[in-house]
């Protein structure tokens, strides 16, 4: 890779590397428990090993009803919260809920399976995934949001996205919550630049608000812009 494209890739991995706090999830999510009766969720930019996203599905499992909970990641095998994506191939995921009578999404009820490629979205066998999804669930990375905001509207998903707010002005965007046909709204949890999101170690902290817990894990306050 040149100076210019490795640089140009670490620039998009520093917008992209934002991951959504469980108590976000919570939420947000609380609003919602009636549409999940009974169907598929899908959350497709989400390593499942590690991804609030599937802890807060897989344990809610029984609570919203769901009929089966399918993750995939990108680029990654390893149990590694922030992946270098440096692994051509990726993993995904699928729990059905708990068999054993605990509760509990335990390790013998997930059933981790191997992806062909490298878990991008836009993959065929991801796209599979994503038409057997009856709602799509996810923070997507920034860098892509138009295609994958496309992608969703392709297949006509239900979607509920906690990601950037920046990505409301995009042209693409903006027409999409006023459009009736599509109906895209603010969550009732959400408002403007209030979150916090988890980064990388390697992520630098030059952003005006940023917090270290006493486990040294990092957190930036908004998003990338
Ligand atoms: C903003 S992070 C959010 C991760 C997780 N959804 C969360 O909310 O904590 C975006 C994620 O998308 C993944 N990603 C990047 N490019 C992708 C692609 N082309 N297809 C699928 N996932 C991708 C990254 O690995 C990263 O984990």
């Amino acid at each position: 890779m040149s100076d210019t494209a490795s640089l140009s890739s670490a620039r998009r991995r520093k917008k992209d590397d934002f991951y959504t706090q469980l108590s976000d999830i919570e939420n947000e999510l609380r609003y919602y428990k009636h549409h999940f009766q009974g169907k598929v969720v899908y959350c497709n930019c989400d390593d499942p090993r590690v991804s609030n996203f599937f802890e807060y599905f897989s344990k809610n499992f029984e609570h919203l009803g769901l009929k089966k909970l399918v993750t995939t990641c990108y680029r990654n095998q390893q149990r590694d919260l922030f992946s270098r994506h440096d692994c051509e191939r990726a993993i995904y995921l699928e729990y059905f809920g708990d068999q054993d009578g605990n509760r509990v999404p335990d390790a013998h009820e997930i059933e981790v399976k191997h992806l062909k490629g490298d878990g991008d979205f836009r993959n065929a066998e991801c796209i599979e995934l994503l038409k057997e999804a009856d709602i799509v669930v996810t923070n997507p990375p920034f860098s892509l949001f138009r295609p994958y905001m496309a992608q969703l509207m392709e297949y006509e998903k239900v979607f509920l996205i906690i990601g950037n707010m920046n990505a409301v002005t995009y042209k693409e965007i903006f027409p999409l919550i006023k459009a009736d046909r599509h109906r895209l709204w603010f969550g009732p949890s959400i408002s403007s630049g209030d979150r916090e999101f988890g980064v990388p170690d390697h992520y630098p902290l030059t952003d005006a608000s940023y917090r270290i817990d006493s486990n040294g894990k990092k957190y930036v306050r908004g998003a990338p812009g």
